[in-house]
Parts: C-alpha cells; structure tokens; sequence
C-alpha cells in the first residue's frame, strides 16, 4: 500500500484538499490518503465547520499549533509534522496553496527526503511584502512535482527552471469544491436568515494584514462600506483578525450600521449561497477572486496586485488600489460595466481527479 499525505492547515487549505481524498477513494485499494491537520486554524467557524461542509473525514493527524508569530508558527509544524512523518513514512507529501502550514511541511518532507507536490503551484504576485508569495517561492523552489490551476503558473515556473515534465495543468481544486457544494448552496437559508433579496446586496471580506491592521486603512475601508450600506445591505462576514483589530483601534461603531451587516466567518456552504446571488463581491481574499470567476459573479479585488491574472484577463476580477477612495470609484464603475467573464480552462470540477490520475499513473505507480 503506497501512502501519501495530504496537509491542510488554514480556511483555504479544506476546500483545496476535499476533493482530492474523494478521488483517492477510487485508489484505496492501493493507495491510502492521509489527512494532517496542522491546526493553524482552529475555531470552529474557520475550521471543524468546514470539514462537515466538505464532507471530509476527521484529519489522521491534528498537530495543534494555532496562532503565533511567522517563525514560531512555521517552527512549530515543523517540530510535530516530523514526527508524522518519522511514523508515517509516506510515499508522497502533497501541499496546497501559499500558507504558513504549505510552507513549513514542504520543507520539513524534502529534507527527510520525501517526494514533494504542490497543489495550486507557480502563482506569482510579485510582491514580496505578502507571506503567502514567500510561501509560493520557497515551496515551488523545493516541490518535485507542480500542479497548476492557470498557464501563469505554468510559465512562471518554466522561468525559474522548474523541470517541465514535472508540471501538470489539471485545472482548479478549490474550484472542484465549489461544484459539488453548490446543490447544497441553493438550499441554504442564509438569505432569509441575513434579510436580505438575492442579486441585491454587496459581499465584503477583508482579512489582508495590508488592509485590516493598519488602523487608518482599515478606518478608511470600514467608512466606505458604510457608506455603500446607506443605499444597499452589505453582507461582511468578518474573519477574527479583522475583528479582533476593530476592538483594538476602537472602531466599534461601524459594527452598529444598520444595513452593514456584519457576522461571524461563514461556513463554506452559506458563503457559496452569498457569493453566487451577490451584486458584486469586495475583497482581498486570492480564493474568492477564483470563485467569483468560477461563478460569474462580478468581484472587485483591493489589491494592487494578483498572483490569479486569469481571474482579471478572463474572468469578472477588478483589480483596485485599495485606498478607499479609489477602492470606492472602482467599485462605481465595476457596477456600471457588470460583465460575467469567462471561466477558465479545465475549471470543470475535474481537476482532483486528474491530479489522483497522475499521482497513481506517473509519479508513484
Ligand atoms: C492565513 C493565511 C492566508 C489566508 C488566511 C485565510 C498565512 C501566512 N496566511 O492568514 O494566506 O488567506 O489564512 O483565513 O498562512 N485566528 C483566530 N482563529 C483561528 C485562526 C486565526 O482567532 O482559527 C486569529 C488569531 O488572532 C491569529 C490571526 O487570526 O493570530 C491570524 O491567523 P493566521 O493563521 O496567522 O493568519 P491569517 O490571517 O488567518
């Protein structure tokens, strides 16, 4: 029985793994897909809610780290996801996406010498103030096998001599979640619920450190939004760090707007419902700016850049300068040019299976 590993560890990491341990399904009689759970997220709403969702099994393994610095975060997967590996000794470590548990578990496997992949390889901000883009480089730098979801990351990894042959164009796991969850999305209540009338309401997250620890961006951001909640309901539900910072600066004001409605982390199914029936979406989120172009549903980004270009070139992504006047004059405008795009090639809710099919046919047969 071959094993191989699958880590998950922040909110963006559950949808991006789900479908893959539903595709090794179809392997288990030879190969055996592991879950470890890092535990960089931990409360209930970014984490155990989406498991349920996702209808993924509890993780083999949970490491518990939570919160902490960079170094002391990154340290301590590190520390206990070689234990994991000491007792497992598995065939293959697979890692998704750009956060700190990514990060920490691709160097911990190389260096014990296991094979490495990277799911959701080869993005590219250029921007090296983000974690997430030191995360990208340093995994990319040291994966063997690179799965990627747009050309860019084909060809950004072509530019840093990442050997070709170990780059496969699959198309777009998270994107695989958001097919098989949208039957259950159109069943939610989660607009009764909020009070609010489908196609009528604005989305907003916003959890960026450039955006919600700085507190006169976040100030500004926060103003913004409540002006657009004197003509609109703004739906905002709020990621901790985000909230947490409001108490700290002492914007609790804003949390009192009427039609500025603001709640707790959504789960993945409501958040889909609130995604797919929104006039438009605000944030500064890299998988939601992939969902909205999956879902045709116009999205303004505060950002200044992206490391999904497919998202604008193709798809209904708006890229903004996030001061809030410009952020609020970009947002005018994506209204008054609405536009649903085009999703991506091999965006079709296949990409687990392509990924499981090379896993077992080419990389560890
Ligand atoms: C992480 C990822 C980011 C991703 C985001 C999605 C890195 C470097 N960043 O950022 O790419 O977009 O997840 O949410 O890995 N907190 C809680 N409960 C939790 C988790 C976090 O209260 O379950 C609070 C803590 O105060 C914590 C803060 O949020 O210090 C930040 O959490 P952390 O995991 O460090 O980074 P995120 O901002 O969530």
């Amino acid at each position: 029985m071959k094993k191989i590993i699958s880590v998950v560890g922040a909110r963006p990491n559950f949808m991006k793994v789900a479908p893959i341990h539903r595709a090794f399904a179809e392997y288990n009689d030879r190969y055996k897909h592991i879950i470890v759970h890092t535990g960089q997220h931990y409360d209930k709403k970014m984490s155990g809610d989406f498991f349920e969702a996702l209808e993924l099994p509890d993780p083999d393994y949970f490491l518990g780290v939570g919160s902490a610095s960079h170094a002391v975060q990154t340290a301590k997967i590190m520390v206990e996801f070689e234990k994991i590996l000491d007792e497992v000794q598995p065939d293959l470590v697979l890692v998704v996406g750009d956060v700190n548990s990514t990060i920490a578990c691709a160097i911990t496997s190389v260096k014990k010498g296991i094979k490495l992949a990277h799911v959701e390889a080869g993005l590219r901000s250029f921007d090296r103030k983000m974690p997430e883009e030191v995360n990208r480089i340093i995994t990319d730098s040291i994966s063997d096998y690179a799965f990627v979801t747009e050309e860019s990351g084909r060809s950004n990894l072509i530019k840093e001599n990442f050997p070709k042959d170990n780059i496969f164009f699959v198309g777009n796991t998270m994107i695989d979640s958001l097919f098989y969850a949208l039957p259950k999305a159109d069943r939610s209540d989660i607009h009764k619920e909020l009070s609010i009338k489908q196609k009528e309401y604005f989305l907003v997250t916003l959890h960026r450190p450039s955006n919600v620890d700085d507190e006169q961006q976040l100030r500004g951001l926060l103003e913004v939004l409540s002006e657009f909640a004197a003509d609109n309901d703004v739906v905002f539900p709020m990621h901790p760090r985000t909230r947490n910072n409001i108490v700290k600066f002492g914007l609790e004001k804003y949390l009192k707007i009427d039609r500025l409605k603001i709640t707790e982390p959504a789960g993945y199914v409501d958040f889909l419902a609130l995604m797919k029936n929104a006039k438009l979406v605000i944030t500064d989120s890299g998988g939601i700016q992939e969902e909205t172009t999956a879902l045709q549903v116009p999205c303004v980004t505060l950002r200044t850049s992206t490391e999904r270009p497919v998202t604008c070139e193709i798809g209904t992504n708006v890229l903004t300068d996030p001061e809030p006047e410009k952020a609020k004059a970009a947002v005018e405008n994506t209204l008054k040019n609405l536009n649903k795009g085009r999703v991506p090639e091999l965006w079709d809710g296949n990409a687990a299976e392509r990924i499981a099919k090379i896993i077992t046919n080419q990389l560890i047969g």
